[in-house]
């Protein structure tokens, strides 16, 4: 039986921070002591009084999509070993049905694709229309272990929902107990606006965000509490970007409407002044909801340390240039997505911690435990307690400038291009196991595992 000891840890959990040891046997923790006794049959880890947070959640990836620009750059196997070195132990991918598939059958074949994940993992499954048997089918999804729902009020040619299907959804979910993730933006909107900047001549990837103003998120935002609050259902903001937005899901949680709302590290860093210029240097920002602007940042900080916004994801979905310059002569033909999987606990922590707008505790929260309970997997994910899957990142410090020529991720281009991160994972444990210490990747760690959440 694998027993890993970790010496001198400073733990840091959503709500302490303290220093102690902790042994992990069988894939759990199993004590946290201080001095606990080493033994002969013991792996000996001393983390050095160094901090000792539990392995990341990303709520939100879409690893090996299907698009019409081909598969999105990381696979299961790349993108979760880029999450690994970044110290996100568990992704919640995506389950998007064909054109009449059932949703039992999606998830099925989603959970092959995703067979090499290295990480653990689990989907958000997304009801693409209403028809006769979708109560039996999302039943039977939360049967097998699903127990959040997707959809999208953009891409309406696609997998989008029109308002009368997305009610009758919301009240199935309601009714089971489930959650309801949204991708809120106003898909006629944005079709309408965007058709007529083509018609303009308007074809660069500025006008993918002008396309998308803040609007066209925070009044479908509006809409989908309006919706919740008819039926009941609970439901979770997916990639919130605006000011406003923030501001009216914190009315709603104000009335005691069961709304949570994830922001991505994109909208706290990074402007829409990005996609001003050339195509070769803006086409890596075309993604959805657009990038906002300064304020627009600084007020998703402040909505992420006053528990309005409880998760950072990633949205994680990245394109090679080649793909992205399928729309150099029309910005509707770029594939929408940027990846982000492996810099996100370094990007919280320098920018949030060592910046002060986040505590070391939000830290947890906001990159794993939050996203732990939203979505049924406490307390065996996000926790450092006993009997809590030994899913840990040991941190250090660091200087380091984030480059295409160093990053794990499959893909040619990265947003956070010569940005500096001040801190990274030193070592990163996942169910009492090394994967990845002092820059050396184990090379014989096995898969991740699907993960069965209840209701
Ligand atoms: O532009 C994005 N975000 N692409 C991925 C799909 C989505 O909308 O989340
Ligand atoms: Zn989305
Ligand atoms: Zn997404």
């Amino acid at each position: 039986m694998n027993k890993l000891l970790i010496k001198n840890a400073r733990i840091v959990t959503s709500e302490r921070i303290y220093f102690s040891d902790i042994l992990a046997e069988a894939g759990k923790i199993t004590y946290i002591s201080e001095n606990i006794e080493k033994k002969t049959d013991y792996d000996i880890l001393d983390a050095e009084k160094k901090y000792v947070f539990p392995g990341g959640i990303d709520p939100h990836v879409h690893m090996h999509l299907p698009t019409f620009a081909g598969y999105s750059a990381d696979d299961f196997y790349t993108g979760s070993k880029a999450a690994l070195l970044g110290g996100t132990t568990t992704l919640i991918d995506f389950v998007t049905p064909k054109k009449n598939q059932p949703l039992p059958d999606a998830l099925a074949e989603r959970k092959r694709e995703a067979e090499n994940c290295l990480t653990d993992f689990t989907f958000h499954v997304s009801p693409i229309d209403f028809h006769k048997n979708i109560e039996n089918e999302i039943r039977e999804c939360i049967d097998r272990g699903i127990t959040s729902f997707k959809v999208y009020t953009a891409y309406l040619d696609s997998i989008g929902l029109k308002d009368t299907d997305l009610l009758k959804i919301m009240e199935i979910v309601a009714e089971a107990g489930a959650l309801l993730t949204v991708h809120a933006e106003l898909g006629n909107d944005i079709e309408k606006l965007r058709n007529q900047y083509f018609k303009e001549g308007k074809v660069n990837p500025e006008y993918h965000a002008l396309s998308r103003p803040p609007e066209t998120e925070f009044k479908a935002v509006e809409k989908i509490i309006n919706y919740a609050e008819q039926t009941g259902c609970k439901v979770y903001f997916v990639h919130v970007s605006t000011r406003k937005s923030a501001e009216i899901i914190k009315s709603a949680q104000k009335k005691a409407l069961p709304v949570f709302a994830e922001t991505c590290p994109q909208y706290l860093l990074l402007e829409d002044s990005k996609l001003k210029g050339k195509f070769k240097d803006t086409a890596k920002y075309v993604f959805s909801p657009p990038l906002r602007k300064k304020t627009d940042n600084e007020n998703l900080w402040n909505a992420l340390s006053g528990s309005v916004i409880q998760t950072v994801g990633t949205d994680h979905c990245p394109f090679n240039y080649s793909q992205k310059l399928l729309g150099e002569n029309d910005f509707r033909k770029i594939p929408n997505g940027a990846g982000g999987v492996e810099h996100r606990l370094s990007l919280l922590y320098t920018y949030g911690v060592l910046e002060s707008k986040i505590s070391l505790n939000d830290f947890v929260k906001i990159s794993s435990t939050n996203s732990s309970k939203i979505f049924g997997l406490y307390p065996q994910k996000g926790e450092i307690a006993v009997g809590s899957d030994a899913d840990l990142i040991i941190w250090q410090n660091t200087d380091e400038i984030i480059s295409i020529k160093t990053h794990n991720q499959s893909c040619d281009l990265n947003i956070y291009e010569n940005i500096e991160i001040k801190g990274k994972p030193e070592t990163v444990i996942k169910n009492g196991k090394i994967i990845f210490s002092d820059g050396t990747f184990s090379d014989n760690i096995s898969n991740g595992e699907f993960l069965k959440r209840k209701l």
